[in-house]
């Protein structure tokens, strides 16, 4: 099915998916069309400054109020939220195998599998970063994260998400960002596996652009959301929704995804990566990988992100007598890294399609030796990296591994070994 979207990032949008069924000039009439009920979606403070401010207006066929108490979900055992205090952060650098797909019948919202995370869910500060697994579309339920905005990177098969707002499909090389609380459904073609940000944080934005100009990175008009639809569904519907770190669950006698007209500037959006804008030097050296950020949820420190979403795209390196990879570093901000497709250009090998690693602050990395070796003797014409799609969710706050990404045997233990061995620099005596 080819769906419609409406292009631009943090734009106001209105759509009907019945004609009349927006209301003209007011956001709560006396009387709305058709008697849909109205209520207004808050994914900013009332008083938020205007340019910080999200909300939009829901026409629905019954207001969401109207449900019976949620009791705890028995599923989802391995979601957690933070603080993450399950074991003591260590300085070592972690890296991860992709995880199998599972084997029972799993969804979306059974499949997700917290690795680490930072901050604290119930002071809207930090995220969690969680992997998924899952064969089977969601039936008869949907989820709802109270507890933040989800950014999803498929990283193997395409998502439907029909969300309240309206429907979008994600495949890999594609991302999708739900603002919080809105609620939807994921079916599946196949197997699918991918990584998900919950920004418990400010919601993400387009970074400040500084000298660049006004254009370049990702463009506003490449963010696409969805135009309204809506089911009319009398049945039983599951609604888990994720609150203050549990999973909770209630039953409606219908489907809540029934907004027949919406607008405002808080929706669902999705991104094509192959969109970006990639920008780096055409003359020396590797400026910082800042330059690839996609999006930024910012802290209340300028410049010191809550959250960077930052990939690593096909690109040209042009660089002159320039160590071309991404150079030796140590860093305050720490840095959890994903992968779509293809190699990351500063691992020979070992960083699989779906697989992760963790690089916390201070933590010493970069390069491997035999991607170090390789580049300091390489011919420098300009070289296309081609077929690769990394990523690295970067944040302020240490990312502390949950039990089980600590325990789990899809740790790689002798991840430190891929930078042995490297021979020492000599200086000749005088
Ligand atoms: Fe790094």
């Amino acid at each position: 099915m080819v769906l419609s979207y409406m292009s631009g990032f943090g734009g106001s949008f209105e759509t009907e998916a019945v004609p009349g069924a927006l209301p003209v000039g007011q956001n709560s009439p006396q009387r709305t069309p058709f008697g849909l009920f109205a209520e207004q979606l808050s994914g900013s403070a009332f008083t938020a400054p205007r340019h910080e401010n999200r909300r939009s207006w829901l026409y629905r066929l019954r207001p969401t109020a109207s449900h019976s108490p949620f009791k705890r979900y028995e599923g989802g055992k391995l979601i957690c939220s933070g603080p993450f205090n399950d074991v003591p952060p260590s300085p070592n650098r972690l890296r991860w195998n992709p995880a199998p797909i599972p084997t029972e019948p799993t969804d979306f919202v059974d499949g997700l599998v917290t690795y680490a995370g930072n901050g604290d869910v119930s002071a809207q500060a930090g995220i969690g970063v969680h992997l998924y697994g899952a064969n089977r579309s969601m039936q008869g339920r949907v989820f709802c994260d109270a507890d933040g905005e989800l950014l999803i990177v498929p990283q193997q098969g395409a998502l439907r998400l029909a969300t309240e707002l309206g429907r979008l499909e994600i495949a890999p090389g594609e991302i999708a960002v739900l603002p919080r609380g809105v609620r939807f459904g994921v079916e599946l073609d196949g197997p699918a596996r991918g990584y998900v940000c919950e920004n418990y944080g400010a919601p993400f934005r387009l970074p400040e652009l500084g000298p660049v100009g006004a254009n370049g990175l990702a463009n506003a008009r490449d963010f696409l959301h969805p135009v309204a639809w809506f089911e009319d569904r009398d049945e039983p519907i599951e609604v888990v929704q994720k609150f203050q770190g549990g999973l909770w669950t209630t039953t409606l006698d219908h489907s809540p995804l029934d907004v027949a007209a919406w607008h405002g500037n808080l929706a669902p959006c999705k991104y094509d990566l192959s969109r970006f804008n990639t920008i780096n030097t055409v003359s020396y050296d590797h400026p910082d990988p800042s330059i690839f950020t996609v999006l930024t949820s910012p802290s209340e420190v300028p410049g010191v992100a809550n959250c960077d979403f930052v990939i690593f795209p096909p690109r040209w390196m042009v660089a002159e007598h320039t160590f071309r990879p991404p150079w030796f570093h140590r860093n305050i901000m720490s840095e959890f890294m994903g992968l779509v497709h293809g190699a990351y250009d500063a691992k020979a090998g070992g960083f699989a399609p779906g697989g992760a690693s963790l690089h916390n602050c201070m933590a010493s990395h970069g390069p491997d030796r035999e991607s170090y070796e390789k580049a300091v003797a390489a011919e420098l014409a300009p070289h296309k990296i081609e077929d690769t799609m990394a990523f690295m969710f970067e944040s302020r706050w240490v990312i502390r591994p949950t039990r089980f990404a600590a325990e789990t045997p899809l740790v790689q233990l002798d991840y430190d070994d891929c930078w042995a061995g490297f021979a020492k620099a000599r200086i000749p005596a005088s």
